[in-house]
């Protein structure tokens, strides 16, 4: 036996000809990062998640279905998919079960899009739409929004070309937290009937992943528009984002083909059985958002006591501009990391400069000591000055 230490280096283990196989688009793609592990007291409005734990319905559901882990989950989603059709009114063959919307994203645009072609996504917007193009080779195509984040149509409409095949719009929007107005939606449907030269003839994907905490949506046009696709969670209003169960509502052709192209068993059992279990107890839901509605009200208006713009929110968190007070948001969101407190930058990202954070709302504490922790980042930032 040798005891010498094993070579671990790149070339004494042939990696870096591993290294030239991966695909190209592949390797541009930023690597993922975990994090520092977060302490037990941390106060965690980065992720746009609810603060409150599942109902007990939900978790005696998920334990009771643990017994029968030895067996598949059932394909298509099982039950839950009757569910979610009684739930939406929508037919259950007009509806795909996903591991998390984030999984049907990128469903969506494996069957429409190949390499090369182009996914509109007017911007800012929710960062899975361009990773989901960027994974399979094809192009996101930005178009800036409006001053107040709503859409451009004008600029998205000379954005097309006969390779624009999806277009991505989360209503309401991530990270702006702004609803556009159906009619708008509607607009935009209605341009794939006009004439070649000024058509929007690709699939139009809604991202409804806060349809309980605003009751917009354009689910009941799926009849009418075939190349509509509306995306929904149990992430945010139903406060399961660790269970991951997304879906989709779409014309039920346009389902099975989605369904061809997925996994067999996409979701786990614990999953859709949690989910039905959350369907089961809507008051629970309603009563969480009811708190969060209330607590959005009142984060938004301490935070513009403190000097930033805060946009107008129709979800679960809010997003807020540092550039009244002259300082980025990478300084202070990582002045509040310091403090425990976590909220996501989103300086500098596609669409925005410098000067921008989200941060969900929680429970009252938390937001206090949000805003207790922003206090004293200001106050010590006027110090560094003086
Ligand atoms: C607009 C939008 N769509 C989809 C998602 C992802 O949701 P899920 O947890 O169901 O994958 C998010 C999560 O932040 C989102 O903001």
């Amino acid at each position: 036996m040798c005891n010498a230490e094993p070579d671990l280096s790149t070339d004494a283990l042939g990696l870096q000809e591993r290294k030239d196989m991966v695909n190209q688009h592949v390797k541009s793609l930023s690597p993922k990062v975990a994090g520092p592990p977060k302490a037990d007291n941390a106060i965690r409005l980065d992720k746009g998640e609810l603060p409150y734990p599942p109902s007990r319905h939900v978790i005696e559901a998920i334990a009771s279905a643990a017994r029968t882990l030895n067996r598949y989950p059932d394909i298509l989603g099982g039950e839950l998919r009757g569910a979610l059709a009684n739930y939406t009114k929508a037919k259950p063959e007009q509806i795909i079960i996903g591991n998390g919307s984030d999984d049907l994203i990128e469903l969506i645009v494996k069957t429409f899009v190949q390499p090369g072609e182009e996914v509109l996504l007017p911007v800012p917007t929710f960062f899975v739409y361009w990773h989901s193009t960027e994974l399979i080779n094809a192009r996101p195509v930005f178009v800036q929004r409006t001053a107040d984040f709503g859409l451009d149509v004008e600029a998205l409409l000379q954005k097309v070309t006969p390779q624009t095949k999806v277009l991505f719009i989360a209503n309401p929007n991530n990270p702006t937290a702004n609803l556009v107005a159906r009619e708008t939606i509607i607009q935009i449907l209605d341009f794939s009937d006009r004439p070649r030269a000024d058509r929007l003839d690709c699939m139009v994907v809604v991202d409804e992943c806060y349809y309980e905490i605003c009751q917009e949506t354009v689910a009941d046009l799926v009849d009418k528009y075939p190349h509509l696709i509306v995306l929904r969670s149990f992430s945010k209003s139903f406060g399961l984002a660790g269970l991951r169960v997304g879906y989709a509502i779409a014309n039920e052709v346009i389902v099975d083909y989605l369904y061809r192209a997925a996994q067999l068993f996409p979701v786990s059992k614990l999953a859709l059985v949690g989910a039905i279990a959350a369907l089961e107890e809507i008051s629970y839901v309603e009563a969480n958002l009811d708190q969060i509605r209330q607590e959005r009200g009142k984060l938004g208006k301490a935070l513009q006591q403190l000097g930033f713009i805060i946009y107008p929110s129709a979800t679960n968190f809010l997003f807020v501009r540092t550039e009244p007070l002259g300082i980025t948001s990478k300084d202070l969101v990582g002045a509040l990391q310091e403090k425990n407190i976590f909220v996501a930058d989103f300086g500098g990202k596609p669409g925005l400069d410098e000067y921008y954070f989200r941060t969900a709302v929680g429970t009252r504490t938390e937001n206090q000591r949000l805003l207790d922790g922003l206090q004293e980042a200001i106050a010590a930032r006027k110090i560094d000055r003086s």
